[in-house]
């Protein structure tokens, strides 16, 4: 047996980030994993980041990202991040993260880097000379962000999953590797719900839902204003038939949406169905509509509030870089000495 890492908390620890690329994050993010984010703080050492520098992938406009990064904060607190409860911080704040990256770039396999199947959808979208080595290891920053932390629990979507299977195969090859001086590393896991691991496109009902959709008629963003929601939900493509039943090979677009209703309420598909028994698509599109527009309208308004308090936030997010860089440095010094680099005298 190995003793435990030197760096694991007592408490069992969770890490996760998003990306702030956009204004607003939508229903995907939120049921696929900021939901999960809000539950595990209550009983785990919550660790939850911007992450800022994954952004910079895209190239963003630097006015864009600053106003983006911000709001990204507004809105976790405003989903239920309690700051008091999690260690909520900016991922640019801590150069661990930077420095352990490149700790691992030089474990991980040119060839495993490029079968990451997000790297090899996004590359081959914009051809080889368009794609920046940054998208190439932009798993492995990754991998560096959780296994910085310790963490146990990686709460995410679907689309996640290899990047996190990557991130344990790093661990464990870092332990291995550099036995003499025990488990560097805890090896975590994801932690991935099925039943809103992956919500749909409204128009694409067979696509995930993404920030990068061509098309945003399909997206649900939170911080959009309820009339266009409520618009957006009402012309969801649904499918053949007239009956509203959970059936994703048939009817993926009824079904995404029964996921949406039954997340949302917390009733099971079952139930939602005979919410919806005898009615027609369009009352089934309204009613959905309409627990969303309720669900996200006090939170859209409280993120509006705090983005009012840029002082405030900015404040916290000092509280949270200070936690974070203590546990991150302690790792990353682990990291250093395991590999045999001379700590400075
Ligand atoms: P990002 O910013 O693209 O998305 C944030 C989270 O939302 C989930 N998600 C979805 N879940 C269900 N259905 C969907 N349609 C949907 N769309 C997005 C994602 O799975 C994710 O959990 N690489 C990460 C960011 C990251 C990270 C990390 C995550 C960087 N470092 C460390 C965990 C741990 C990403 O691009 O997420």
């Amino acid at each position: 047996m190995r003793p435990m890492s030197a760096n694991a908390p007592q408490v069992k620890r969770v890490l996760s980030g998003i990306q702030p690329t956009h204004d607003s994050f939508h229903l995907g993010n939120y049921l696929g994993a900021l939901r999960q984010w809000v539950a595990l703080q209550e009983s785990h050492d919550a660790f939850y980041c911007v992450v800022d520098l994954h952004a910079l992938t895209v190239q963003p406009d630097p006015v864009a990202l600053r106003k983006r990064t911000l709001a990204s904060v507004a809105q976790l607190i405003a989903l239920g991040i309690d700051p008091e409860k999690s260690t909520l911080f900016i991922q640019s704040h801590v150069p661990a993260h930077n420095q352990l990256g490149w700790v691992m770039e030089c474990l991980t396999g040119f060839g495993e880097a490029g079968r990451m199947t997000q790297f090899k959808d996004k590359s081959q979208k914009s051809g080889a000379d368009r794609t920046v080595v940054g998208l190439f290891t932009y798993p492995i920053l990754q991998a560096a962000d959780i296994l910085l932390y310790q963490a146990n629990l990686v709460p995410v979507g679907e689309d996640q999953r290899q990047h996190i299977e990557l991130t344990r195969d790093l661990g464990q090859r870092f332990n291995s590797t550099y036995a003499a001086t025990g488990a560097t590393f805890t090896i975590p896991e994801a932690y991935i719900l099925k039943a809103a691991a992956k919500i749909n496109d409204l128009q694409d009902p067979t696509s995930k839902m993404s920030k990068s959709a061509a098309s945003q008629n399909g997206v649900i963003e939170i911080m959009d204003a309820p009339e266009v929601n409520l618009k957006k939900i009402k012309s969801a493509m649904t499918d053949t038939g007239r009956e509203v039943k959970f059936d994703e090979k048939e009817k993926p677009g009824v079904s995404n949406l029964l996921t949406i209703y039954s997340a949302l309420t917390g009733k099971n598909i079952a139930d939602s169905e005979n919410d919806f028994d005898g009615k027609g698509y369009g009352d089934f599109k309204l009613g959905v509509a309409q627990v969303v527009v309720d669900y996200f309208a006090p939170v859209r308004a409280k993120a509006l509030e705090l983005l009012e308090d840029p002082d405030y936030l900015n404040s916290l997010l000092k509280i949270g870089a200070d936690k974070a860089n203590e546990v991150a440095e302690q790792t990353l010094k682990a990291t250093y000495e395991a590999m045999g680099l001379i700590a400075r005298g």
